[in-house]
């Protein structure tokens, strides 16, 4: 367990509302519930993690410190409308960082995702990563749009990786930054 050194901040969203970005916290459970639930199928297909799972927002709640990980959401009118996190990965792969990001339907393309990117990106070089990686699925169009435009390459394609939960397969692509 770290005391983590990221601080909340203040943002002003193209929409004119002011967000807060900051950790995500141990009071966040119901919120982060009511996130997740009004996320729609198309984003629950391609998600690694159940976000309407009760279990899994829990195990996320628990992680709020853990070392190797860090959590950011952005909050707006005391509602969780963004969520991203980035875990450092172990052994000899310990100096790549994997990120992910989700912004709630109604908020999107006002800028939260970079906002959140900008944060998460800052808490990957707080974790000491020289590289980071998001894997998007191939049909998440918007997610690999707003990390090309931050400087992300794709380096691979992996084929029918994912399973989603109706059990069709799709393609991973890993896009990568080289930090510094
Ligand atoms: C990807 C995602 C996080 C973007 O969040 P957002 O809040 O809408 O992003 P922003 O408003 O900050 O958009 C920033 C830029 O990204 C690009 N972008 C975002 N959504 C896009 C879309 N649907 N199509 C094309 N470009 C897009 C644009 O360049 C945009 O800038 P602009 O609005 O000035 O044109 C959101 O769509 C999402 O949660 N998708 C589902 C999960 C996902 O794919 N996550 C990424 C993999 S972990």
């Amino acid at each position: 367990m770290v005391d983590q050194q990221l601080a909340a901040q203040q943002a002003t969203l193209q929409n004119g509302r002011v967000a807060t970005i900051r950790p995500l916290d141990e009071g966040d459970r119901a919120a982060l519930l009511a996130f997740g639930q009004a996320l729609p199928q198309d984003d629950l297909l391609y998600l690694e993690d159940d976000f309407q799972s009760p279990e899994i927002i829990m195990r996320l709640i628990n992680a709020h410190q853990a070392e190797n990980w860090r959590q950011i959401v952005v909050e707006t009118d005391g509602e969780i409308v963004g969520y991203s996190s980035v875990r450092r990965l172990h052994g000899w792969s310990s100096h790549v960082a994997d990120i992910m990001l989700l912004v709630s339907p109604k908020c999107r393309r006002s800028g939260v995702g970079m906002a959140l990117a900008h944060a998460i990106f800052n808490a990957a070089r707080d974790l000491g990563a020289s590289k980071v990686i998001v894997e998007i699925v191939e049909e998440q169009q918007a997610g690999r749009a707003i990390f090309e435009r931050l400087g992300f390459r794709v380096e691979g394609v992996l084929s029918k990786h994912t399973r989603d939960r109706q059990g069709q397969y799709h393609n991973l692509l890993i896009l990568s930054y080289h930090v510094g």
